[in-house]
């Protein structure tokens, strides 16, 4: 029996065009034979829409005006209907929702909280392991909890700012040298993030990232090189060889990860073999950690000076399209694209089988 798969792509963060992207890769390259899939877009604006049709639309955006406004999905479950799509007469039932969306509401365990609800399958994290994977603050407490190494972090929030500026620099100085980076506790793709070498800096970046988010994370700046694993799995995990990123600029920034070309991926990334069984097996603790399902890459800094290695952070939806780290670092060690596809479903599925064989709301 064909199961039925629904992409989901777009959404309301910063992240909706890359989200396009991996959606269309991932339409192009899943197994048809064991799949049926039907995409779903979601708008700039938060409007879930279904759209029928070629992929190429997806990722130039075309699909918002080609989609069928007369479709209904249906995602709470009711007595007469299940979770599915109505279009005209036709209803077709969902057996497992396949999200690509990144950033808020769609990596933070929103979204995931919704096919819970809905209690159908899903790829990738769970709601707790996207909420933590993607809060900077409480990702960092839990990392510390297993002794991953990091650099040294501060946190503030608005309210704390507005009511004693001063007092909350002071504190930042007396534990972080700079250069430092400011960045809002949730969000992805560098939005909201300053390197600053000065208070002066410091206080226009804390007051630039609290444009983003109501809570503001301050880490030690290093003079870092970037290196990433891919980890896949549940309870059994299993990580990539290391990739690592040469950006085009400074840091990597919004315009070197999706605007400039000239940033570059060397895979596997320049490390000797004891760094880089280090880095896989300091990948799949911290996914542990978290308590992971499914997938994620996480990303390390080595610093160039000292040749120290921090965790700095986990995505739990990586980017996804064909040229993208996460699925590059697993054709390199022997998973092509299209099965790391089957196996996110398969690994969705086991996973809600496990949920479902537990007492909890029988
Ligand atoms: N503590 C740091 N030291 C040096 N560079 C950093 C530090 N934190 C962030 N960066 C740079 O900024 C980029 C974006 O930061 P990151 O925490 O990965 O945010 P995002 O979730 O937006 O990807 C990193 O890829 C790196 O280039
Ligand atoms: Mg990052």
């Amino acid at each position: 029996m064909k199961k039925n798969v629904a992409l989901i792509f777009g959404g309301k963060s910063g992240e909706h065009e890359v989200s396009l992207s991996s959606a269309c890769s991932i339409y192009n390259n899943i197994d048809k034979q064991k799949y049926n899939i039907y995409t779903i877009g979601i708008t700039k604006q938060g409007d879930w829409m279904y759209y029928e049709g070629d992929s190429e639309n997806i990722k130039n955006g075309n699909w918002v005006n080609l989609s069928n406004k007369n479709a209904k999905i249906n995602l709470i479950p009711t007595k007469d209907k299940k979770i599915g799509i109505e279009v005209e007469d036709k209803f077709y039932e969902i057996d497992v929702f396949f999200p690509v969306i990144h950033g808020p509401y769609g990596e933070d365990g929103t979204i995931q909280g919704l096919f819970e609800i809905s209690n159908i399958p899903y790829v990738g994290c769970s709601v707790l392991s996207s909420s933590i994977g993607m809060d900077k603050i409480m990702c960092k407490k839990i990392f510390k909890e297993g002794n991953l190494p990091q650099v040294e972090f501060a946190y503030t929030t608005e309210f704390e700012f507005k009511k004693d500026k001063e007092k909350v620099i002071s504190d930042i100085e007396k534990s972080i040298k700079y250069p430092m980076f400011v960045k809002p506790a949730n969000l992805g793709s560098s939005v909201g993030i300053s390197k600053v070498k000065t208070k002066d800096e410091l206080e226009k970046a804390i007051s630039e990232a609290l444009k983003y988010d109501r809570r503001v994370i301050i880490e030690q700046g290093i003079n870092a090189r970037e290196i990433e694993v891919s980890v896949l799995g549940n309870d059994e995990v299993y990580a990539s060889v290391a990739g690592e990123i040469i950006p085009a600029k400074e840091f990597y920034d919004y315009e070197a990860k999706y605007i400039s070309e000239s940033s570059k991926l060397l895979i596997p990334a320049s490390i000797d073999e004891n760094l880089m069984e280090k880095v896989r097996d300091m990948a799949i603790k911290a996914f542990k950690m978290i308590d992971g399902c499914g997938l994620a890459r996480v990303d390390f800094f080595i610093d160039k000076d000292t040749n120290e290695i921090y965790i700095n952070e986990i995505n739990t939806m990586p980017g996804f399209t064909k040229i993208s780290m996460y699925p590059k670092l697993w054709e390199a060690s022997g998973i092509k694209y299209k099965d790391l596809i089957d196996k996110l479903i398969d690994l969705a599925i086991e996973r809600f089988n496990q949920k479902n064989s537990k007492e909890v709301c029988k």
